[in-house]
Order: structure tokens, then sequence, then C-alpha cells
């Protein structure tokens, strides 16, 4: 079949692939509906949410975790979730099941990372997600113990994860919309919720949350670029037919240009193959779907009004040269954005804002450069925030940089105040 040895290519050109090398190779499709009976129907959805992706480490037995991802603050290990009580999930109740899937809110009440897709699985209905519990409980236990987690601090704080929940989680299950057909609400159902396919396509903030206002206008993934799915011409899929859609979805294979070029040889026209990340996607999961709840995917996504990627082009403030911005952006984002966020609204209620924030908009520096090189506060009574405190950076960065990082922050997201010299920082660190 040639679908299954593209793939199984994909797979090995993916490099660390997950479950590509000796697992059953793709199997296409061919049943043309969802399964019925409980664990069946239970498992076809665990498949549709690709859980085995995450779960299972390059060797690893399917669902014992210990994969290694990588987070822009640091490695994150996932956990065991075979029914095992002391090293899995055998001792989560129903409602924890759902607390931690929709919520992102483990059983000792601490919140979970998003790189489980929580802000996608929030939207599936309380009984597709059981229906995967129940599954998940009928494997066999294993007793593997994955790695600890190793977060940069002060990501290592699992409660700073309550203010980006605040901030980025939009809770809620997925609504239907009555003027839509029920193919188009399934596949909607499908590719919002379970299939996740905005959390690989969808951009990312420098908080690591996806962005909504250019939802599936495509992203960066390990390296790999996942294409924008919505139906713009150029950029996204809107040359591609419903049926090429859901071909490429099923095989990993599609020939988008062959209809629109008016090919009469299809096999003239250059071939898509799914790779790297995409690969995977297609080897774990929607191979093995339904072809009804593909093409309802394909369907909802042909619907997708067209949208451009946004440019990124940030503008240069006049009083920065163009190298004092891009070292300063540089700077910045390495030491500073974790906290104080990309453009710099901070993140209440654990980091101030330094955008509009008088102290940094002051003519004079001082109380800027103090704070960086010293760290704040020095009088902790007066923490902005009782957990955190603002690192110093006298000892890691030179007076060039901390003059470039300030001077940086004086000068974007709408603040106004003058340029701070080497030697401004040099005078008060004597
Ligand atoms: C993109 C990767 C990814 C996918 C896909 C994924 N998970 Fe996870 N999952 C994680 C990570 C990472 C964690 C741990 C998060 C943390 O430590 O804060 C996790 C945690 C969990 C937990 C909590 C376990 C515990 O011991 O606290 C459960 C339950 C879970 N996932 C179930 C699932 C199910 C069911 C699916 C499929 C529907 C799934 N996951 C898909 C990455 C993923
Ligand atoms: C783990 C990350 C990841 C997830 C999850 C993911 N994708 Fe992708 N996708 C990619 C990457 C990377 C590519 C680009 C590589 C390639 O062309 O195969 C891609 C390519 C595609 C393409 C080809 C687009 C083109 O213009 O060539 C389609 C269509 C697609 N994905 C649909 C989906 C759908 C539908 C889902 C959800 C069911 C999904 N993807 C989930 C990473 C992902
Ligand atoms: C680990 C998190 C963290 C990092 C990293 C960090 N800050 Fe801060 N920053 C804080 C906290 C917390 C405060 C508030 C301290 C307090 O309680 O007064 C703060 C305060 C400040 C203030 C004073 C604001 C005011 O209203 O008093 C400035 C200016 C500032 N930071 C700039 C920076 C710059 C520039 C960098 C990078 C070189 C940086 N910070 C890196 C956490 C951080």
């Amino acid at each position: 079949m040639r679908s299954r040895s593209l793939t199984l290519t994909a797979c090995l050109l993916a490099g660390a692939s997950l479950a590509c090398a000796d697992d059953e190779p793709a199997a296409a499709a061919d049943t043309a509906d969802v399964p019925e009976g409980r664990l069946v129907y239970g498992q076809y959805m665990a498949t549709v949410g690709d859980c085995v992706a995450c779960h299972t480490r390059p060797d690893g037995e399917p669902f014992e975790g210990g994969l290694p991802i990588e987070t822009p603050f640091g490695t994150l290990y996932t956990p065991n979730i075979t029914p095992s009580k002391g090293y899995g999930i055998g001792s989560f109740s129903d409602e924890d099941f759902l607390h931690a899937l929709q919520d992102g809110i483990a059983p000792s009440g601490l919140p979970y990372y998003p790189a489980l897709p929580y802000p996608s699985y929030t939207k599936v209905k309380d009984d597709d997600l059981l229906a995967i519990k129940d599954y998940l409980m009928s494997l066999e236990p294993s007793d593997y113990q994955p790695p600890e987690t190793d977060l940069r601090w002060p990501f290592s704080v699992r409660d700073l994860m309550f203010g980006w929940q605040e901030l980025y989680l939009d809770r809620g299950r997925f609504e239907p919309d009555p003027t839509r057909s029920d193919e188009w609400n399934r596949g909607a159902y499908l590719v919002e919720g379970l299939g996740h396919c905005g959390s690989c396509h969808t951009p990312r903030n420098l908080a690591g949350a996806t962005e909504p206002s250019k939802a599936m206008t495509g992203a960066i993934v390990d390296g790999w670029y996942a294409p924008n799915l919505t139906s713009d011409l150029d950029e996204g899929i809107g040359r591609w037919s419903v049926d090429e859609l859901a071909t490429f979805l099923r095989t990993g294979l599609a020939k988008p240009d062959a209809e629109a070029a008016g090919n009469a040889d299809p096999s003239d026209a250059p071939t898509t193959a799914a790779l790297g990340p995409m690969a995977e996607v297609v080897h774990d999961s929607l191979s093995k779907l339904a072809l009804s709840d593909l093409r309802a995917i394909a369907v909802y996504l042909k619907d997708l009004p067209p949208r451009e990627a946004p440019s990124h082009e940030a503008k240069v403030p006049e009083v920065l040269s163009e190298q004092d911005y891009v070292q300063g952006r540089e700077l910045y984002v390495k030491n500073c954005s974790a906290c104080h966020q990309d453009h710099g609204q901070g993140l209440q209620p654990y980091f101030p804002a330094l955008r509009g924030n008088p102290v940094v908009n002051a003519e004079e520096p001082n109380d800027v450069l103090k704070t960086l090189l010293l760290g704040a506060p020095t009088d902790p009574t007066e923490a902005f925030s009782p957990h955190v405190v603002m690192p110093s950076f006298g000892s890691v960065l030179t007076d060039e940089q901390i003059a470039t990082v300030a001077s940086y922050i004086r000068a974007n997201w709408g603040n106004d105040a003058p340029p701070v010299t080497a030697d401004a920082v040099k005078a008060l660190r004597e």
C-alpha cells in the first residue's frame, strides 16, 4: 500500500519519531462510521485525541509516559496514564479526570502546564472523555515512573499557571452552531476539541498561549512549519478540495494542485506529503479515523474564512538605532519576557507591567537601573507579589547590556523615555 510506505518514510525523516518505527504501520481507515460499544468507542476517541503520541516515550509501552517535551520554560516529561495506582492514573475518579482535561487542574488542586492541550480538550463533552477514561482503565497497568519535570524558575512554580489560566484559558464545552450542517459541526467539534489541531497550527505568544485572533494561520512546531489551514488561496488550503483534504488526512498524501491546475493527468501534479509532526498525527491518529469524520474535518477546515498570517514586523522606535533595537529585543526575550511578557504587559498578580509603568518611563533612569542591578524588592514588606521577586542582573549582564535592555523597555509598547548609556549604569554601580 502506497500510503503506508510513505508514512513510514515520513516517520524516518522525522527523526525522533514516536510510534513510527516498529509499531503496526498505519492502516488506512476502512470504517465508514464511528464505532459503537463503550470501550471501542473510548479507544476511538483516544485516537482522535492522539493521547498515545505524547504519553509514550521512544521504546516505551503505550500510555506509560516519559516523553520529554521541550518548552521555552524547560523540559516536561509526560505522566504515566495507565491504570497503575501508584504510578499511573488508577486512583483518578471520573471528576478528577474531567477536571484535569477540561480545566487543567490536578487532583492535588495544582494547575497543569498547557503542554497538556487542555485549552482544546476543554471543548470535549464529558461523556466522550469518560469513554476515553474507561478505555484507559481497561489497559494493562504499568509501574513505569517518568523522570521528574525540570522547568526553569520561575516556571517551576506551578502556582504561576493559575495566572496563566486566568489570562489565556477559555474553559467551556463546544457549542454547535445550529445554522450549520451536522457534518460541519462534527468537524468543528473534532478540530477544536480532541483533535487539538490549533495547538500546532495556531501561533503562540511568548507565554506559550495560542492566539485566538490568529487561529489556524500557521506556526512553527519543533522547527517544522505547520501551515495556514484557513481557506486563504495562497498561504492556506483554499485550493484543496474537500476530498483532497480528507485523502491527505487519511494517507498523508495529496495532490492539491491537480484540480486547480486543471491537470488531466493527476500524476503530473506535485505531491504533498505529511512530514515531521504531521506524519505522526496522520500515523497515530487521523489514518485510523472513520471516513465520515475525516470528511467532516475537511468540510469544517474548508469553511474557515481565509486569513493571512499576520506580519511580524515590529516597528523600531525612533529613539533607538536598528541595532540597539535588535540587541535590546534579544536581551529582553532571553532575560525578561518570561516574567514581564512579550509586550511588557506583565502577568497579574505576579509580575508588574512595564508598559505604561511610571518607574520605567521616569525621565531619570535611576530606579530602572537600580532594579536591574540589585533586583527587587529591597524591602520585602513592599513586595509586588509574595512569592516572586525580580532577580538581580548586576552580575549577569554587562553595563552595556543593562543600558541596552533598559533603553529597549523605555522606548517600546508606547513607553516614551530617553535611552540610557552604559556610563550611567557604570556610575550607579560605583
Ligand atoms: C501534546 C501532548 C499531549 C497530548 C496530545 C495529551 N497529553 Fe496528557 N499530558 C501531557 C502533559 C505534558 C501532561 C503533564 C502536564 C503537567 O505536568 O503539568 C499531561 C497530563 C495528563 C494527565 C494527568 C496525569 C497525572 O498524573 O496528573 C492526564 C489524565 C492526561 N494527560 C490524559 C490525556 C489524555 C486522555 C489524552 C488524549 C485525549 C492526552 N492526555 C493527550 C501531554 C499531552
Ligand atoms: C503536532 C503538531 C500538529 C498537529 C497536532 C496537527 N498538525 Fe497538521 N501539520 C503539522 C506540520 C508540522 C505540518 C507541515 C508538515 C507537512 O506538510 O506535513 C502540518 C501539515 C498539515 C496539512 C497540510 C497543509 C499544507 O498546506 O501542506 C494539513 C491539511 C494539516 N496539517 C491538517 C491538520 C489537522 C486537520 C489537524 C488536527 C486533526 C492537524 N493538522 C494537527 C503539525 C501538526
Ligand atoms: C523571575 C521573574 C522576573 C524576571 C526574569 C525579570 N523581572 Fe523585572 N520584576 C519582577 C518582579 C516580581 C518585579 C516586582 C518586584 C517588586 O516586588 O517590587 C519586577 C520589577 C521590575 C521593574 C520595576 C517595576 C516597578 O514598577 O517598580 C523593572 C523596571 C523590571 N522589573 C524590569 C525587568 C527587566 C528589564 C528584566 C530583564 C532584564 C526583568 N525585569 C526580569 C520579576 C522579574
